[in-house]
């Protein structure tokens, strides 16, 4: 029997912390996968600016543009029946002039069909996230490691270890939601500040490599599914190990192309 899924909005998720209900979140950044993850239940879709890495190979998320995100938010947004999409602001749509934030936001919600978007960092960012909430835009925040400064961290190690970066993100973490941002992600932190944040907070938290005192989880898809073998943080959990599984159907595929098995006499017209 179809499972009867509910349609998650920003309010849902707000009810979900409040009961204690888990809330898991997937990266996706096509029409496929988006699909295959709304349908199988999750409750929060992220178009990661890390398609940068796993879609387009650079290095870094800073490369990808704000046309290249709205492309992949739009092929996942036609796939998805339930679950709430969110869509990563690409570095230098946001920072520094809150009117051209707010004219990337319009642009992805617009030109996607997304239900809200997400911005890396606090207090330096206070202008691009008011004038984006007031225009009606759910936000997400994200602090601790956020790969869009990785050329000032100069690392992707744990960060917020020390006091005052810790303080500094607890401060951040409090605006954020004073902002009016709906949830917020914390990523590579220490477990007890990730909990210390999240019971300071009414709004949910999302960890990924934040221990499991948070309100939800989020993981690249590609790496929770094992796509790509070269990756191996302590925080990642693999469900599958698809890497092996694509390698090993392409061998067989080209072996029965060349031992003339493939198509065989019910595979023709
Ligand atoms: O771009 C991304 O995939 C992210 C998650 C890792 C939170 O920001």
């Amino acid at each position: 029997m179809e499972k009867a899924y509910r349609k998650i909005t920003t309010r849902v998720l707000q009810e979900m912390k409040e009961k204690g209900e888990k809330i898991a979140m997937l990266t996706a950044y096509d029409f496929t996968l988006g699909k295959i993850i709304d349908g199988a239940g999750i409750d929060v879709i992220l178009v990661g600016d890390s398609a940068s890495n796993v879609m387009a190979g650079h290095e870094t998320t800073l490369p990808i543009t704000l046309d290249q995100m709205i492309y992949h938010a739009s092929s996942v947004i036609r796939g998805v029946e339930h679950a709430l999409v969110i869509v990563d602001l690409p570095f230098g749509s946001y920072q520094g002039n809150s009117k051209v934030a707010l004219e990337s936001t319009i642009r992805i919600m617009k030109e996607s069909g997304a239900h809200g978007v997400k911005l890396e960092g606090g207090a330096e960012i206070t202008k691009s996230i008011e004038r984006i909430i007031s225009a009606g835009v759910p936000v997400m925040g994200h602090l601790g490691l956020t790969p869009q400064s990785i050329y000032k961290f100069g690392t992707y190690n744990v960060r917020a270890k020390e006091e005052a970066e810790a303080d500094k993100l607890c401060e951040d973490a409090l605006l954020l939601q004073e902002l009016g941002c709906f949830a917020l992600v914390l990523e590579k932190i220490p477990a007890q500040l990730a909990e210390k944040v999240t019971a300071s907070l009414s709004i949910p938290t999302i960890g990924i490599g934040a221990g499991p005192k948070v309100d939800g989880q989020v993981l690249v898809l590609h790496d929770m599914l094992g796509l790509n073998n070269e990756f191996h943080p302590r925080f990642l959990r693999r469900y599958a190990s698809l890497f092996d599984t694509i390698t090993d159907s392409v061998k067989n595929y080209i072996t029965d192309i060349k031992s003339l098995d493939f198509p065989n006499e019910k595979e023709q017209y």
